[in-house]
């Protein structure tokens, strides 16, 4: 099995990385830093490939997809997992707002441009925050009343609405695409500011540990049980219903066209 992990180097994607990797995979694993996707390297036993990608540049991600293409004529598993929330307002080198691109625009491209070569599963990883998302059509950069949160509600609910979305683009060729929530986990993601990272140790200690996190979208990527699921948002390795926005099929549509425009594809 040929598996690709994005946001690789930390928290619960290092661990659906491992889970991957016990199964006798192949797991190019990705990530944005050199230091820490080469230290996830080492802890995965050494032979992994490593390939590099800062999503919060569009051009990294189209490398990235050339690069694993060359690498790989075929890929059996897509695990879209990289993410961030940020505390202020900021801009992407490509003028969108940093959330949404990483959260949402990158792996929204990444995926259709691996499209051709994936025969298998393309899970998300989104959140239950997405039930806090709105999407603003006219708002979607957040230019007006930036929140930390509701930049990453909604970054959230687009994973859900664009796992749905794909779900029905791609039925019927013999790839699934599914999406989970992996329960609130100790991981740097929470790290916003320096109260939170000061509070990170204590707070952790309630939360679920990142192998924990890993067990719902590692079971969504290689599991005998979850073959031929597609289109369903995940916790707990059960089938959960979404918001009423993640519902949406007009908003689905919508929102893959403006990505498309978005990112040239
Ligand atoms: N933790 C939770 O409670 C929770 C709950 C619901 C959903 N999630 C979702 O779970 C996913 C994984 O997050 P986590 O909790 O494991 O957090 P994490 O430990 O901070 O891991 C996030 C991963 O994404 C990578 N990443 C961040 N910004 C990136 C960028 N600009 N370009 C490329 N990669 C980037 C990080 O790389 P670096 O190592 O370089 O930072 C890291 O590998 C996210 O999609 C998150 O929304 C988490």
């Amino acid at each position: 099995m040929i598996a690709v992990v994005t946001g690789a180097s930390s928290g619960i994607g290092l661990e659906i990385s491992r889970g991957l990797v016990a199964q006798g995979a192949t797991v190019a694993i990705v990530g944005r830093s050199r230091e820490r996707t080469g230290a996830a390297r080492v802890a995965l036993g050494g032979d992994t490939p490593v390939f590099l990608a800062n999503f919060a540049n569009l051009a990294d991600v189209r490398a990235l997809a050339g690069a694993l293409r060359a690498r790989f004529g075929r890929i059996d598993v897509l695990v879209n997992n990289a993410g961030l929330a940020v505390w202020r307002r900021t801009v992407t080198v490509d003028g969108f707002e940093t959330t949404f691109q990483v959260n949402h625009l990158a792996p929204f491209l990444l995926t259709n441009l691996l499209l051709p070569n994936i025969v298998g599963r393309i899970v998300t990883v989104a959140s239950n925050a997405h039930k806090r998302g709105r999407l603003d059509f006219d708002n979607l950069q957040r230019e007006r009343g930036y929140v930390v949160y509701d930049a990453y509600a909604q970054s959230k609910l687009a994973n859900v609405l664009f796992t749905r979305e794909l779900a029905r683009r791609i039925a019927g060729s013999g790839t699934t695409a599914t999406c989970c929530h992996p329960g609130v986990v100790a991981t740097r993601i929470w790290e916003v500011n320096r109260v939170l990272r000061l509070l990170s140790p204590m707070l952790g200690r309630l939360m679920l540990t990142p192998a924990q996190g890993a067990d719902t979208p590692l079971w969504l990527a290689s599991s005998p049980e979850a073959e031929g699921h597609s289109g369903g948002y995940y916790a707990r390795r059960a089938v959960m219903e979404p918001s009423a926005a993640a519902r949406d099929p007009e908003a689905a549509t919508r929102l893959w066209e403006k990505s498309a425009s978005m990112v040239r594809i």
